[in-house]
């Protein structure tokens, strides 16, 4: 009861509660550590305390594949928050429920700008056209106190359902080369790398990936 009194149920597409209620369609366990979260739509309120999460994540998490360096330089502009999807209601979060922390954050999108955060060059606001191109899998980011106990996989089933209801048949992302592994377990194909430029002179690699949804 509760947790009903914290949703922000202004903000929920109708079908938000009939998908929080499926199991997971990826035969992954719910282990102890899901049930001790909220998923629900970021709200307006969360915007200041996503950046704290996702500095947290890259900063702890990103050295699997990146230098200090290339983190440094990507955090608030290839890597970080758009609000733009909080504004459309496609950006989640996890709360555990016993303190109020995020333990992570991810969504999806039906705009054009494939990744990167408000602060990215080149961003594309336009809205794509679900019968001919790919719903944008964005953003993911899981605090490393919550990592690899089923967090990222339990946002992303809420993202795709949430494409596929809008008629989008296909995902894609710029995965970096820290959640390659995990899109790839989720049936996500690598495709072309690219190198996004950093202000220190540096590249940061990410690499595209889709899948039909
Ligand atoms: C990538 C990320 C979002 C994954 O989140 P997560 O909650 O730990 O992922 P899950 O626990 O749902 O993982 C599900 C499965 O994906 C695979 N996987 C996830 N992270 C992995 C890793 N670091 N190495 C290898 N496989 C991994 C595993 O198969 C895992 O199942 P298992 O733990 O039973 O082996 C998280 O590591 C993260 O926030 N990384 C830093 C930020 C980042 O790079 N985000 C991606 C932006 S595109």
């Amino acid at each position: 009861m509760l947790i009903v009194s914290r949703r922000p149920v202004s903000i929920r597409p109708p079908a938000f509660h009939s998908v929080l209620l499926r199991s997971s369609r990826y035969n992954l366990p719910v282990t102890p550590a899901v049930k001790d979260l909220h998923f629900r739509l970021a709200t307006p309120a969360d915007i200041p305390r996503i950046p704290p999460l996702i500095e947290a994540s890259v900063r702890a998490l990103g050295p699997q594949a990146y230098s200090q360096s290339q983190i440094e330089q990507s955090l608030g502009t290839w890597l970080g928050l758009d609000t733009q999807l909080v504004v459309d209601g496609t950006y989640f979060v996890a709360e555990v429920l016993a303190s109020g922390a995020l333990a992570a954050c991810g969504g999806w999108s039906r705009r054009r700008t494939p990744f990167g955060s408000d602060h990215r060059p080149g961003r594309d606001d336009a809205l794509l056209d679900p019968k001919t191109d790919a719903a944008k899998i964005r953003a993911f980011f899981v605090h490393p106190g919550w990592a690899r106990r089923g967090v990222a996989t339990r946002i992303l089933e809420l993202c795709e359902q949430a494409a596929r209801t809008e008629g989008f048949s296909t995902a894609e992302m710029g995965a970096t080369l820290t959640g390659i592994p995990f899109y790839r377990r989720h049936g996500y194909q690598e495709g072309l790398r690219e190198d996004l430029p950093l202000a220190n002179g540096e590249v940061l690699p990410i690499v595209r990936m889709s899948k039909a949804l």
